[in-house]
């Protein structure tokens, strides 16, 4: 109730909104309107009431809730925010087996052990980032998977670009980039139905640097991660974005298997023309990158000739000797 309260307060926000009103919309006495109102008070919100003219919050606050995300959605998701758990991924992966519908998204705001790929850790152990998992149901086989982490990158770069106007890149295979810098990490993790050849689930975990935390990134990355806003967000901002990333996600999705979207994922690449070093397990392969193919597998051109890569990573080679 407190958070719904708070909600409406927000939405009209310098207003005056009479405890009739509140108490009406949700269902509740205007005597308990009052006591939840002390309360958000006692919190510290910035609410002023006027005998007979209602309450009226001062400075609009930062609400991330499952309402606030829908509220930005023409189509509802079931949404799931947990404060503190280990990882959304994790957390996901388990709501999945136990038949979460397709379209769920859980969103954790401090991860005490977020992955990243290859086996990484993903330091996201506070508000500063957007740390959230969607799962999905594609009737697609195992090797078919790498399009959703295509399909999930170009939602994503277009996500931050429309709600914060920061133009981003795309470092194949999912990694968004803006000027230079990583700004967001995509794991897409998948379990399969053996009897039907076919995927169960497959989760879609992303993680946004939303602004740079206070004493600036951790040592380890502090040279090659960024974030959206320098310093504080704009009020609001977390829920817009993650609608956003919902909107589009879903948006291409139908085109899973027809893969419109991969003319921009090339267009968005910060990889092509740039020399290279693959990684693939153990080995390294080093050329120019020429093309990103149908399959979203990266075109090389190496001494041995062109090769296509369709997994591993690609670090830019800064000087002959890398
Ligand atoms: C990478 O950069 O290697 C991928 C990072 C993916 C991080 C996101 S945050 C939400 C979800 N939960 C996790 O534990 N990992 C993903």
């Amino acid at each position: 109730m407190k958070e719904k309260i708070l909600e409406i307060l927000n939405n009209n926000v310098g207003k005056s909104v009479s405890g009739q009103l509140l108490a009406q919309s949700l269902g509740i006495s205007r005597n308990s309107v009052w006591k939840i109102i002390n309360k958000l008070k006692e919190d510290g919100y910035n609410i002023t009431s006027q005998t007979n003219a209602g309450y009226t919050l001062n400075a609009s606050v930062d609400i991330f809730t499952e309402n606030s995300i829908n509220s930005h959605l023409k189509n509802e998701h079931k949404i799931i925010i947990y404060d503190k758990e280990t990882s959304s991924n994790t957390v996901a992966k388990r709501l999945a087996s136990e038949g979460a519908d397709e379209g769920t998204v859980v969103i954790v705001n401090s991860q005490t052990a977020g992955r990243g790929r290859m086996g990484r850790r993903f330091i996201s152990e506070s508000d500063n980032g957007l740390y959230m998992s969607i799962i999905l149901r594609p009737q697609i086989s195992a090797s078919e998977c790498v399009n959703i982490t295509v399909l999930s990158a170009v939602a994503v770069c277009e996500a931050i670009e429309e709600t914060s106007g920061r133009g981003c890149q795309i470092k194949w295979v999912n990694d968004i980039y803006i000027k230079d810098k990583k700004v967001c990490g995509i794991l897409t993790e998948a379990a399969m139905d053996f009897e039907l050849g076919k995927l169960d689930y497959a989760i879609v975990g992303i993680g946004v640097n939303l602004s740079a935390p206070k004493g600036g990134f951790d040592k380890e990355i502090e040279n090659i991660a960024t974030a959206i806003y320098e310093n504080k967000r704009p009020c609001g901002y977390k829920a817009r974005l993650c609608a956003k990333i919902i909107e589009k996600l879903f948006e291409y999705y139908p085109t899973l298997t027809k893969k419109d979207y991969i003319k921009k994922y090339r267009e968005k690449s910060n990889l092509i023309g740039k020399e290279v070093n693959v990684y693939i397990g153990n080995e390294i392969e080093s050329g120019t990158v020429t093309d990103i193919d149908e399959n979203a597998s990266l075109v090389v051109a190496t001494k041995g000739g062109i090769k296509k890569y369709n997994s591993g990573e690609a670090r830019v080679r800064k000087n002959e000797s890398d």
